[in-house]
């Protein structure tokens, strides 16, 4: 693998790892939302492989981007041999999985045709949620068969974190093109000299990036500054006071890492990301959602916008802050860049929504 200071490396697979939960999505369509305690005959009934993680390892396969799952995969009942299979069939390695004796968590969706929402009880069940010894164990430091490795932010928040210190903490795969204690002199604050060193170092291990998307999870801000990329859901964002996709970049940037790219979706609205030029500025791009569209299903519609993203930006070899050994100023490709992959995730997230589950999407 070779690397040039514009940012520009050689990835040797272009491989991206998901981590986070699987469950079973129960999904009910009804042609209008129903009254409580009411009786009423449903249009449509399936299920599918759910949960953030998984569905982003489903998009990112139909979008040809080689992608593996890891979490913890219950071995107890039906639905769970049902998970592994389906894995398979769509393509997605669950080698690196922790298998557990639990029954996986299940969730009840409803479609409602009318108004194009999605409402979802989940239920954890057995509550399988991977640990920070687990992933340890299974991957010993070494990610170098990936390019990118994703985490979906559940509620065992500090396994999470430290999984995603291993990740930018691991053995690099080559010497950095650049002297760390040069930037360390260079550099203004003590943050900023830690995140320049990190960002520096990551065209030589895997981006890492996460999705915020649960509101309800406490202490979810602790987690932000241990991803280059981070995605805040819309639900998340909402709950915090925010009511656009421009406003969440902006509250949440200063709390991730100082080089960090800060991506939200916002429903028919499109999607904004931001990320700092310089130390003193701020650059926020935005992208309208798919025009004219009937939306069917919304369900994963957040999910398939952030497996867009991913898929573009590994294909772009996107690295966040590329250029800070150029005056610690960000280049006009990586904006192009960071246009391009919302724009697309907006893409691949409205034809999503055009359709029931993710089959039509190639
Ligand atoms: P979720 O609620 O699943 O986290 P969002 O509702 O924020 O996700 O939607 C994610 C993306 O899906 C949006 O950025 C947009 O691109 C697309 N999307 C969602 N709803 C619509 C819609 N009604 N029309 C067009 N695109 C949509
Ligand atoms: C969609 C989804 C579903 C799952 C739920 C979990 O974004 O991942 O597949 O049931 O959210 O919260």
């Amino acid at each position: 693998m070779s690397t040039t200071r514009d940012g520009t490396v050689g990835f040797e697979n272009g491989k991206v790892m998901c981590v986070g939960l699987a469950c079973v999505d129960f999904v009910n369509v009804v042609d209008s939302f129903p009254q409580e305690d009411s009786d009423k005959r449903g249009e449509r009934y399936y299920w599918q492989r759910g949960g953030n993680a998984t569905n982003n390892c489903t998009v990112l396969t139909k979008l040809s981007t080689p992608c593996d799952f890891m979490g913890v995969l219950g071995t107890k009942g039906a639905e769970a041999s049902w998970i592994a299979e389906d894995f398979e069939k769509c393509g997605v390695s669950t080698v690196h999985c922790v298998r557990k004796n639990v029954q996986c968590s299940s969730a009840t969706v409803i479609l409602s045709i009318d108004s194009g929402t999605r409402t979802i009880i989940f239920y954890p069940r057995d509550q399988p949620q991977l640990t920070y010894e687990e992933f340890n164990k299974e991957f010993k430091g070494d990610f170098s068969s990936y390019s990118w490795i994703h985490f979906e932010l559940t509620s065992n928040v500090p396994d999470v974190c430290n999984m995603m210190n291993a990740v930018l903490t691991c053995e690099l795969r080559e010497k950095p093109e650049f002297d760390c204690e040069e930037l360390q002199e260079d550099s203004h604050s003590e943050r900023e000299k830690v995140d320049t060193v990190l960002t520096m170092q990551a065209s030589q291990r895997p981006i890492v990036s996460l999705e915020i998307e649960k509101p309800e999870i406490e202490d979810a801000e602790k987690s932000m500054d241990k991803a280059d990329v981070v995605f805040i859901s819309k639900d998340f964002a909402k709950s915090r006071g925010c009511t656009d996709a421009v406003e969440a970049v902006k509250k949440f940037q200063p709390i991730c890492r100082l080089w960090a790219t800060v991506i939200c979706a916002w429903g028919e609205c499109g999607a904004a990301a931001s990320y700092l030029e310089n130390p003193e500025s701020l650059c926020v791009v935005t992208s309208p959602a798919l025009a004219n569209i009937s939306v069917v299903d919304s369900l994963g519609a957040g999910d398939s916008f952030v497996a867009g993203v991913i898929h573009t930006l590994v294909r772009r070899q996107f690295i966040p802050g590329a250029s800070l050994g150029q005056g610690g100023v960000v280049t006009e490709r990586h904006k192009q860049v960071v246009e391009e992959a919302i724009v697309f995730g907006c893409k691949v997230a409205g034809l999503k929504c055009t359709m029931f589950g993710y089959d039509g999407i190639t």
